[in-house]
């Protein structure tokens, strides 16, 4: 399976800059010691998630509880399942409404719970941990049975609830960060008892980073970050991600969040959209075309090529008619052809990335090119991206909030 991603943003947009040099030896420190690179090279913590994965596979529903890096990315993944035997519902809020409405619909006999913190100190994901042992205890269930924690192995508030409730805990690793964590087991458990091929996924991520050995600076994230720095400096401050593939509408949001946190700061970053074609052709379009032109565009397109749902209609409309003997997935492919050469006749900066197929492999190797291109950029404009300092002060003030409530 080859995936080719060409940075044809722009035809003035240049791949050469100042930073190219800092670039060239941050990438390089980076390849040798980052941790998540040294994960994705071997497999033994996949083996040892199997067992876990079939304990949860036993429950009809799998609600599993986090928020920003500890959610998304697993949402991603388990968005390729077909129909799998055990629904995963991810809740990521704390909004009372909806917790009421999911105590409703399912049956708390037949539903396990993951849990997933990093720090273990995260307020909304306590709170819903918390919440939802008290209905399981409402209803005298064995907690312990139907509950999983991962965190950090270190002394948190959410390490030492499982203990009290004696809830199975599995170490969150300690040097990857939330939204890098897809590659772990936040991202891993749950598409394994979604029934997906967590190592075709984890294989895709590796042909991603192995390509940095042989071409470092031609890779196409280093290459993306690159052309985006050019984007940038002719004031281009939005950066739209567009699949035309609703599977891949959360990888989208994962995309937003792991761009936006790892790279606002100090006054710098890009701004990341997540649309859906063609949904926002009826929503965001008209401003991406005829707004401000400070965007640039990945639009993100597969085959389409199902056979399924051919219309087959003798009316003589013109509107109707049309539609004879054509496939749902040929008016998807038309739509999205339609829009990438608006966007250019337009003169928006568009990144077009094609792919054969949409599965594990190919994610793997998305997320991984997303995870190399957010380093990439991190370096050119000289932040951190592994931190996320100014949202510090909102947790401090809702804690003080909370207190005084
Ligand atoms: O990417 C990140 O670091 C954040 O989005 C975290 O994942 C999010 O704040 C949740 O943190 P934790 O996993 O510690 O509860």
């Amino acid at each position: 399976m080859t995936i080719t991603i060409t940075n044809n943003f722009h035809e003035n947009a240049s791949s050469e800059t100042l930073g190219s040099l800092k670039l060239r030896s941050d990438l390089t420190t980076l390849k040798e010691t980052l941790p998540l690179f040294k994960l994705v090279r071997q497999d033994q913590d996949i083996t040892m998630l199997e067992e876990v994965a079939q304990r949860f596979k036993h429950f009809k529903n799998v609600i599993v509880l986090g928020t920003g890096g500890s959610s998304l990315g697993g949402r991603a993944l388990c968005d390729l399942a077909d129909e799998p035997e055990t629904t995963l519902h991810f809740y990521d809020n704390i909004d009372p409404h909806t917790f009421k409405r999911l105590f409703k619909k399912i049956d708390l006999k037949t539903t396990g719970v993951i849990v997933i913190s990093k720090s273990g100190s995260t307020a909304e994901t306590l709170m819903q941990k918390m919440v939802c042992l008290q209905q399981w205890a409402a209803q005298s269930l064995p907690i312990k049975d139907h509950f999983l924690v991962i965190t950090e192995p270190t002394e948190n508030a959410m390490r030492n609830l499982a203990q009290s409730y004696d809830i199975q805990t599995l170490d969150h690793p300690t040097d990857i960060g939330g939204r890098f964590a897809v590659f772990t087991l936040v991202g891993l458990l749950p598409a394994m008892i979604a029934g997906l091929n967590v190592y075709q996924f984890r294989n895709g991520a590796l042909d991603c980073l192995k390509s940095l050995d042989t071409s470092l600076m031609e890779h196409p994230a280093t290459q993306g970050a690159l052309h985006q720095q050019t984007l940038l400096s002719q004031g281009k401050t939005i950066s739209v991600l567009m699949p035309y593939i609703d599977r891949l509408n959360t990888f989208a949001l994962w995309y937003r969040q792991l761009w936006a946190e790892s790279l606002g700061k100090n006054g710098k970053g890009t701004t990341p959209i997540a649309a859906l074609g063609t949904v926002d052709q009826h929503s965001q379009l008209q401003l991406f075309l005829d707004g401000p032109k400070d965007k640039f565009f990945t639009v993100i397109t597969t085959h389409h090529m199902d056979p399924e749902f051919t219309i087959t209609t003798h009316l003589n409309h013109s509107n109707i008619s049309l539609f004879d003997q054509k496939t749902m997935g040929q008016l998807m492919a038309a739509e999205q052809q339609a829009t990438i050469d608006t966007l250019k006749n337009n003169g928006c900066p568009l990144r077009h990335i094609h792919l054969d197929e949409i599965n594990e492999y190919i994610l793997g190797y998305m997320m991984m090119h997303y995870v190399l291109e957010t380093l990439a950029m991190s370096s050119l404009l000289n932040v951190n991206a592994f931190d996320q300092p100014a949202v510090e002060e909102g947790k401090i003030l809702t804690r003080q909030y909370l207190k005084a409530a």
